[in-house]
């Protein structure tokens, strides 16, 4: 009899323990890489399509298999004050990197959220409509910078802005540091601090791969860069993650009349190279057909790259929200991999990441987190495209060049 009750009880903790949490189909959520656990927030659900303020985490520091209960952990008391989106940026910043700070606008108001101590979340509304496309960290943990669309009186200027993140209370700076005269996608910071803009929208509705804006943080300055290789076909929802070698790898995304997957799904920028170098991955195995091509994160884990949610359409056409997390082991170049299982550190070292470091950004004390990071973005930036396809419209029969306002600004 006794032996009975302790077995029940084992099995009972153990049920309350590993009782998995019930993933639903989003788009538009975002995904924050922080000690072995990406965090989850928000995202458009089939019942919620104005916006959710779910969050939850993926723990990656043990090995799991897609086929099996994910190590999926429900933090939704701890968001509950946060306002339900379906459209934001987020990133890891502060000056011990330790704390998502999640920009997102709720129907014209903006709040910026910081959760802080792990436990509690910061907020204040910010006065403008602005919607945000990226948000970057820098190597040190100082700033943010946001890329993003105006709308209302700004509906036509494209800014960034950039946040203090050591100040006391939150604080964002009130100074536009440039405002560029162009549509840009995906954000990723280089080990020497200049952030490469994925993707860029010049006369057309889709985000073309040939040029890439790319903003030195280190003196404010913007340059054009007319990359080489077999540019990506057009798209919007795609994302992008730097590896420890310093390869980018976008992922994703629509064409643009009929928002089907680009037949292109992956494609690889060689930053190592000058200029930049566009490649397509020699192999790749067959996509699980539920992958996404938009709306989903990406987050780069050791050779992992954790495609998460998104939408992709099923057999018969239909677009639908995507319950589930993918993965692709991306530690061979030419030799890409859908894989299920998760194993922690694969074959990642420290030392791939700080020899294509340069000299600088292994002594600043983020650095290393940072590679281990990789990136993560989402495709919930361009989800605003397909609202602005009509203002675009309009805008390309006028013949406006926005007029650079900051001195560094070029025409990119
Ligand atoms: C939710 O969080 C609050 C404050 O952190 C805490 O007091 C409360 O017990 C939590 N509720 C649950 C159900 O965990
Ligand atoms: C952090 O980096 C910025 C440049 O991106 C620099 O202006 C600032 O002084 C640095 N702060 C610290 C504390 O190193
Ligand atoms: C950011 O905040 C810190 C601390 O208040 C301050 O020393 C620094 O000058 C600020 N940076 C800018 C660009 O305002
Ligand atoms: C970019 O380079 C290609 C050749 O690689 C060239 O055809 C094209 O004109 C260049 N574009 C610009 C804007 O310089
Ligand atoms: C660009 O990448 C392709 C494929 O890896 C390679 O064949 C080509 O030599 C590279 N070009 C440059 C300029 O690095
Ligand atoms: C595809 O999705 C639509 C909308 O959710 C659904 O009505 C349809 O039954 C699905 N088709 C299949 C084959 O599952
Ligand atoms: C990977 O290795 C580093 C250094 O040994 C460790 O700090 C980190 O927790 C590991 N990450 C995972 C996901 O296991
Ligand atoms: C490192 O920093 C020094 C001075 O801050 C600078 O002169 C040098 O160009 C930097 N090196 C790299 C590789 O960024």
């Amino acid at each position: 009899m006794s032996r009975y009750s302790i077995f029940f009880f084992v099995f009972f903790s153990q049920l309350i323990i590993t009782s998995p949490y019930t993933l639903v189909g989003r788009s538009g959520h975002t995904a924050s890489y922080m000690d072995n656990k990406i965090y989850f927030l928000g995202g458009y659900t089939e019942k919620y399509f104005s916006g959710t303020n779910d969050f939850f985490y993926l723990d990656v520091s043990k090995p799991f298999n897609l086929d099996s209960t994910l190590p999926i952990s429900d933090l939704s008391n701890d968001s509950r004050y946060v306002n339900a989106y379906g459209k934001g940026v987020s990133t890891i910043c502060g000056p011990n990197k330790d704390t998502i700070f999640l920009i997102c606008e709720v129907s014209e108001k903006q709040f910026y959220y910081r959760f802080i101590n792990k436990k509690e979340w910061d907020m204040i509304p910010f006065p403008s409509t602005n919607q945000w496309t990226s948000a970057v960290c820098n190597k040190n943990g100082t700033y943010i910078y946001i890329y993003g669309r105006g709308s209302g009186v700004n509906n036509d200027k494209y800014m960034m802005k950039i946040i203090n993140t050591t100040k006391t209370n939150w604080y964002l700076e009130s100074y536009d540091s440039n405002i560029v005269p162009k549509y840009l996608a995906s954000a990723i910071l280089l080990p020497d601090g200049r952030i490469a803009y994925i993707g860029e929208i010049i006369n057309d509705f889709r985000f073309n791969f040939r040029n890439i804006c790319i903003y030195d943080t280190n003196d404010g300055t913007w340059i054009n860069m007319n990359t080489s290789g077999i540019e990506p076909s057009p798209r919007y929802f795609h994302t992008a993650v730097l590896t420890q070698d310093g390869l980018i790898i976008i992922y994703g995304g629509g064409s643009v009349r009929r928002y089907y997957p680009v037949p292109d799904q992956i494609s690889v920028l060689d930053t190592n190279v000058n200029p930049f170098n566009w490649s397509t991955p020699s192999k790749v195995n067959t996509a699980p057909s539920s992958a996404p091509f938009g709306g989903h994160t990406a987050t780069l884990v050791g050779n992992y790259m954790i495609i998460a949610f998104g939408h992709y359409r099923n057999t018969t056409h239909d677009i639908v929200y995507s319950d589930q997390i993918h993965m692709i082991d991306v530690s061979e170049k030419n030799n890409y991999k859908w894989v299920k299982s998760f194993t922690p550190n694969n074959t990642y070292t420290i030392e791939s990441a700080s020899t294509t470091e340069s000299e600088n950004a292994t002594k600043s004390p983020g650095a290393a987190h940072a590679a281990i990071i990789g990136g993560t973005t989402g495709g919930i930036a361009t989800i605003i495209i397909i609202v602005s396809v009509s203002y675009l419209l309009y805008r390309r029969k006028r013949t406006v060049i926005y007029a650079p306002q900051a001195k560094h600004a070029i025409n990119c």
